[in-house]
Order: structure tokens, then sequence, then C-alpha cells
């Protein structure tokens, strides 16, 4: 099983990602799933006097499903560098909820107007889009409260909590994923650059995958270079999996994705497929995925296996 304990002795830890090690890939994303779920469905604390409605409201889209990709990120970078995969757990349930604010946000009917998620009905067709904006704000402030808790709980240094937390804010925000999502609106129509794509894919999508790896590597003491390879491993899978989000829009199984397909193509969305035809997009996607592998690859990580196995789970998935 994996082990989320904490304090262990480099010996211990050895033993720890052996024994991860031996799980096949899919165990492995399970384990960390089931431990993700479990910990989102208790994420306020019990003395917190919180009106019922926003307690569910916000639950009800943490629990809906989803692949838990962004947790799995933050877990498998600690876990390449050695670092302690129980505070890790704390900055996956934290990216998790940003990610669950955006989709939030994302399926209201201003943005992309979208009635199911995850396979249930999207989160204002069950609340209301007023609880559903608040649920989504309630997730985003509660991601940073939880990143505090890697200091409280877990010893991480404030240093590497403040780092963290700057790139969040970073990330999450104006110049990172809310700017790519303000492009995404925007360029709805009359987009004629590959570039103006390329920015809306690495800030709507890449930008916390990216946040995800490098929370990852900070809790595991990364030096700069390790974080370097985390970024630019980060700035490839994000890539390639919004080009494959794009690809599964219009030519993926609804059953299998929980979302309508075709609502790009209904929102007059440019997507890669549309700018550059099918197959080069899904030539894009094998290709960046093998730039991602490389880089880490030669990056010198101590246990890397869980990252190269992310990056070629992403570029097969159907949903
Ligand atoms: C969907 O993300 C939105 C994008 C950024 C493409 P995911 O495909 O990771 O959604 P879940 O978490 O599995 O529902
Ligand atoms: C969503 O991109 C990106 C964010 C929520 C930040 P999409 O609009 O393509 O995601 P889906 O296809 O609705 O999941
Ligand atoms: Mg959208
Ligand atoms: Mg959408
Ligand atoms: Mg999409």
């Amino acid at each position: 099983m994996v082990n989320f304990g904490r304090s262990l002795s480099e010996l211990q830890l050895t033993e720890v990602n052996r024994l991860s090690n031996q799980l096949s890939f899919d165990q492995y994303i399970a384990v960390i799933s089931d431990k993700v779920t479990s910990a989102l469905s208790d994420i306020l604390p019990s003395q917190w006097d919180v009106p019922t409605t926003l307690k569910e409201s916000m639950t009800y889209s943490l629990l809906a499903g989803g692949k838990r990709l962004r947790p799995i990120l933050v877990i498998a970078a600690c876990e390449a560098l050695g670092g302690n995969k129980e505070a890790a757990l704390e900055a996956a349930c934290s990216v998790e909820m940003v990610h669950t604010y955006s989709l939030i946000h994302d399926d209201l009917p201003p943005m992309d107007n979208d009635d199911y998620r995850r396979g249930k009905l999207t989160n204002h067709k069950v609340y209301g889009e007023a609880m559903a904006i608040l649920a989504g704000d309630g997730l985003l402030t509660h991601a940073f409260y939880q990143l505090i808790q890697l200091s409280r709980k877990h010893g991480i240094s404030a240093e590497r909590v403040l780092a963290i937390v700057e790139d969040l804010s970073e990330m999450a925000g104006p110049r990172g994923m809310v700017g790519g999502q303000v492009a995404d609106m925007e360029g709805e129509q009359g987009l004629t650059d590959l570039s103006q794509l390329e920015y809306i894919h690495l800030h709507k999508t890449s930008d916390l995958i990216i946040f995800s790896l490098l929370a990852g590597g900070h809790i595991a003491g990364a030096d700069e270079a390790k974080l370097e390879a985390l970024r630019l491993f980060g700035h490839h899978i994000g890539l390639a999996f919004q080009i494959k989000d794009d690809i599964l829009d219009l030519i993926g199984d609804e059953t299998k994705l929980g979302k309508k397909v075709q609502s790009d193509v209904k929102q007059e969305k440019v997507t890669y497929p549309y700018f550059i035809g099918l197959e080069a997009s899904k030539e894009q996607v094998e290709s960046l995925t093998n730039q991602a592998k490389t880089t880490i690859s030669e990056a010198g990580f101590q246990n890397p296996q869980r990252l190269l196995e992310i990056a070629d789970y992403l570029m097969n998935r159907d949903h």
C-alpha cells in the first residue's frame, strides 16, 4: 500500500517507495484517489459554523468523481523526490478544491453553459447559480487555509509554504488559470494565431498542473533545478492534456467523460482540432508527452517512475 506516514527515515522511505512502486499504475491511482476523496469529504474543520447548503454544494462537486489528476501529480512529484506523502495529501486537496471551483464556474450559463459534469448535473443545476458561485468562492478560499496546514500540521518550513502559496496565487489567479479562462472567453471567435490558442491552454489548464508538481516538489525540498524540471514537465503534459480535452470534446464518449461532448462546437470555441486538425492534434499530444518524459528522465529524480507513467496515462486516456 502507499504509505502516507510521516517522519520516515531514509531507509524507511526507500522501503515505502519500493512497496509503492510494486502497485500497478491503476492500483496506485486508485489508492491516491480514495485517500483524496476521503480527505475531501470532511474538509471543513468540524468546529466551524458553516451554512448547511454551502457545505452541501461544495461537497456535491468535490465528491462527484473526477480523475483527481492534480492531486496525483502533487503526490507523485513529492514521491519522486522522496518527500512526505501525508503532507502532500494536504496540498493535493488544496489544488483539487481550486480545480473543482474552476469547473463549477466554467459550467455556469454565462461561461460554457453545461448541464453535466463528472457524470452528474452541474452544481448550478442542483443548487442554483448564486449558490454555485458561492460554492466556488468557498472552495477557492478554503484551498489557501488548507495550504497553511502544511506548516501547522506537518512542519513544512514557512519558507516553503510561502513559496507554495505564492505559486498558487500566481497560477490560479489573473496571470494563471483565471487569465486563461478570460482569454478563452474572449477568443471564442476571431482567433487567428496558434500562439493565442497556446496562451489559453497553457494558462487555463497547464498552470494548475504545473502548480501541483511544484507543490509536491517544494514539500519534498526540491532544489531549483528539480523545480525547473517539474515546471517544464508540467508545461508539456498540461498542454497535451488540454489538447486531448479538445479532441475528446469532438470524438469522445459522453458516458465515459461524464460531460456532454461537442460543447466547444456549440460555444464556437477555437480549439486545437479546429485550428490544426484532428490528426495533427493527436501528433502534438504525443510529441509533448515524449518531451515531458525526456525532461523528467534526464533530471536525476530518485524515483521518477510514476511521473513517467502519468504522462503516458494522460496521452492514452479516454475520459
Ligand atoms: C477538466 O479537467 C477541465 C480541464 C482543465 C480540461 P479534468 O479532465 O481533470 O476534470 P476531472 O477533474 O477529471 O473532472
Ligand atoms: C476548462 O476548460 C478549464 C477550466 C475549468 C479552468 P474547458 O471548458 O475545456 O473544460 P471542460 O471541457 O468544460 O471540462
Ligand atoms: Mg471552458
Ligand atoms: Mg467547459
Ligand atoms: Mg473542454
